[in-house]
């Protein structure tokens, strides 16, 4: 698997995040609900230590709402606050912000008995790409929060966006990187479309996709492809693959199988939830 990530891109990246973190209290890590594990920065402690914390499993419209609750348990257990969101339907924006209240409360109350009172607590989002950075920031943007201008004493050119009294939003998000080594995070990544397609054997990953499909959510499959039914799921991937690309008719010259058209055509269905929801990764 190839990554789009070089060292100079990592060094880049790290250094706007050192900087970042002295302006900022929280740092609101954002995942994908569907692979929240693969989704995240390895080293995610080391260069948020000493910051409050927050994760989103964002894109929980598309993953399995059982696994959903399966990962929310798992990060309250790590004592780690997590809400799920859909960015980009805007549900769950609101849930954010109580969830930052209760994440930011013991340091309000610190603040209060020093006699810092009124300093809002300032927050900035953070993930690897494609996870809905954007999308986030502006659905929460959305949602009746100002813009400030730049301030005095603060690095030239960041902007907040006031949240409300409380809480100040970097405009920008930090990009992060994922896990380079483990062929499993990339794969997974790979299937979500986290990484550039161009550079993805297709057919491969459909394949792999396909097998874990058989396994996890055949009733998924069946949904969708009706062909794909009882015995019919217990052939080879390759064949899956061809019924699918029969009965939809990605063929070439000849009636033979396009491949690559087909493979193309349910990574597509999978990233856009037409196979209903599915979680690639478990706690
Ligand atoms: P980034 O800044 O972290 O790189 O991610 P970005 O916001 O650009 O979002 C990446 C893609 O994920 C976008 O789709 C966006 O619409 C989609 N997305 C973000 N949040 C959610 C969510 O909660 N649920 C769903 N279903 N999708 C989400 P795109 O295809 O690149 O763009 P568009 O066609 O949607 O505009």
């Amino acid at each position: 698997m190839v990554y789009q990530w070089y060292p100079g891109h990592m060094t880049k990246a790290r250094r706007m995040m050192e900087e970042n973190s002295k302006l900022i209290d929280l740092i609101i890590e954002l995942t994908d609900a569907r692979a929240p594990g693969c989704s995240r920065n390895p080293d995610i402690d080391t260069l948020g230590k000493g910051k409050l914390r927050l994760v989103i499993l964002n894109k929980a419209d598309l993953a399995d709402e059982k696994v959903n609750a399966q990962w929310l348990s798992y990060f309250e257990e790590k004592g780690i606050k997590a809400v799920t969101v859909n960015a980009k339907e805007g549900q769950g924006v609101k849930k954010i912000q109580s969830a930052i209240r209760d994440v930011c409360k013991e340091k309000t109350e610190r603040d209060r008995k020093r006699g810092i009172i009124g300093r809002p607590v300032r927050a900035m989002v953070c993930g690897i790409p494609n996870v809905g950075k954007s999308t986030l920031i502006n659905a929460i943007v959305g949602k009746g929060a100002a813009k400030t201008g730049n301030k005095p004493g603060v690095t030239k050119g960041k902007q907040w966006i006031r949240l409300n009294k409380d809480l100040e939003l970097l405009d920008t998000p930090g990009i992060l990187w994922p896990k380079f080594e483990d062929q499993e995070v990339g794969m997974k990544l790979a299937m979500l479309g986290s990484m550039n397609d161009e550079v993805l054997q297709l057919e491969e990953l459909a394949l792999d996709l396909l097998t874990f499909l058989v396994r996890e959510y055949p009733e998924n499959l069946t949904a969708r492809y009706e062909t794909l039914t009882g015995e019919a799921l217990e052939q080879e991937p390759v064949k899956l693959l061809e019924a699918i690309g029969r009965a939809r008719g990605c063929l070439k010259k000849g009636n033979e199988i396009d491949y690559e058209k087909t493979a193309n055509l349910l990574l597509d269905e999978f990233r856009g939830g037409k196979l209903g929801r599915i979680s690639l990764e478990r706690p």
